[in-house]
């Protein structure tokens, strides 16, 4: 296998399908989410010496008051898309942000949801070693904490019907398999997806432990199809386009998290999920572009030279011309339109993106 160099983060990018429009319904379920930057929405910038932060220009140039608030986006992420379609204004607020506020502003927030995503991590607490990160494993200790706090505030029995009625929104398992490439790990991709998978079963189990019963789940996207990886197929293999081992992990990924999440829910009463094929959904945008709107899916709207993604976006990087026809806003992560379509697809999509309901029905589904 090919030798290569990635750039140690995190990340990815993953969409959708033109499905009409679902406006927010009356069922407005507290929401949790945990994942990677493609959640984020500003966790790193309040751990100190962490080295994967989005906290400056031009991120945030579509967000409200052009505010760069460490998403990895020019505007709203897929979390706040998720969170839009219920009927909030955007991602519940970072975890520890929240740790900043007084008490009573903090227990205000916890009954709306609370964000722990964490840019740079993973299903496996050695993935993105040394940056300052939040491992899931540590996200969900977080939410401990925050369960004895709501207890603190509503009660236990409160606190047990709110969780499970709760939505919990995972996105990771991209920079774990930009790990294995990274350090030239020649373990077998079947036994490499085979650990992921055993984590990310106990990180279920840990969830379902603490009381949620809902999880709306999206898969790897094509991680090879991003600038960078594109970039590194060009410089090692002298050709353009994505960088096939990668997906071939991507898609394997997608196919034994399917398999686990069928298996649990046959374990696990009262398990109810959703899981979105971030593989496909990616996938189906590339090759056809036109059809979703973009002009461009292989370079990164902000960022220098080759597929704009030989340097970093940051606040003197050139810019692409309309950030609505790109798919990529940097060399790993999706454009605020390509999040919309992503959220879309999962909050009203058809089974062949989001099975086996998708996440409007898991909101409604008690
Ligand atoms: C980003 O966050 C870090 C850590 O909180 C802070 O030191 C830095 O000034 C922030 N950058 C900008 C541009 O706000
Ligand atoms: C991370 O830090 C530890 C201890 O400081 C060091 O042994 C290890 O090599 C570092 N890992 C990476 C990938 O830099
Ligand atoms: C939240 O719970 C933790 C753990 O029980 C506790 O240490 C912390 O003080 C609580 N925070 C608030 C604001 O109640
Ligand atoms: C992986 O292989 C590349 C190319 O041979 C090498 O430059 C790099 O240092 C290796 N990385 C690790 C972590 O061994
Ligand atoms: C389903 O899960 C159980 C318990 O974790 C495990 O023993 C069993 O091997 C799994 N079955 C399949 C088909 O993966
Ligand atoms: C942005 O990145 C480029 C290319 O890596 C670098 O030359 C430039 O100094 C950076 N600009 C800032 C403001 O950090
Ligand atoms: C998504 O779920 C809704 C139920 O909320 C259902 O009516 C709809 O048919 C599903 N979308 C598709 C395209 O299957």
């Amino acid at each position: 296998m090919a030798k290569i160099h990635i750039s140690p983060f995190l990340c990815l990018f993953f969409i959708l399908v033109n499905v009409i429009p679902h406006s927010a319904d009356e069922t407005q379920p507290t929401i949790f989410i945990l994942g990677d930057s493609t959640a984020d929405v500003g966790t790193n910038t309040y751990l100190p010496g962490s080295k994967v932060r989005a906290n400056f220009s031009h991120y945030g140039i579509d967000f409200p008051h052009m505010r760069p608030t460490g998403r990895f986006s020019n505007g709203f992420n897929s979390a706040d898309f998720v969170a839009r379609f219920f009927g909030l204004k955007r991602s519940p607020p970072p975890f520890l942000f929240l740790l900043t506020l007084k008490s009573n502003h903090f227990q205000k927030h916890l009954l709306k949801g609370v964000n722990f995503a964490s840019a740079g991590s993973g299903l496996l607490d050695i993935t993105g070693p040394n940056m300052s990160i939040v491992p899931l494993s540590r996200q969900i200790s977080q939410l401990s904490t925050v369960k004895d706090n709501l207890t603190a505030l509503i009660g236990s029995t409160a606190t047990e019907t709110l969780l499970s009625k709760s939505m919990f929104f995972i996105s990771i398992g991209s920079n774990d398999i930009f790990g294995y490439f990274m350090t030239n790990s020649t373990m077998p991709r079947d036994q490499f997806i085979g650990i992921l998978i055993s984590a990310y079963s106990n990180h279920i189990t840990n969830l379902y432990t603490l009381g949620a019963r809902k999880f709306g789940i999206i898969s790897v996207p094509p991680v090879g199809c991003c600038p960078s990886q594109r970039l590194l197929q060009k410089l090692i293999n002298g050709v353009d386009g994505c960088f096939p081992p990668e997906n071939d992990f991507a898609l394997a990924f997608h196919s034994a998290l399917d398999t686990l999440l069928v298996n649990i829910s046959s374990q696990l009463p009262g398990f109810k999920y959703s899981l979105g094929n971030g593989y496909l959904m990616t996938m189906d945008v590339i090759n056809n572009p036109q059809a979703h709107g973009f002009d461009n899916v292989d370079s990164a709207c902000c960022g220098y030279g080759i597929l704009n993604s030989e340097g970093p976006c940051n606040s003197t990087a050139p810019l692409c011309p309309d950030r609505r026809k790109y798919l990529f806003w940097d060399q790993f992560h999706p454009t605020k339109r390509a999040a919309f379509l992503a959220a879309q697809t999962l909050y009203s999509g058809p089974p062949y993106y989001v099975s086996p309901i998708n996440f409007s029905q898991l909101a409604k589904d008690y």
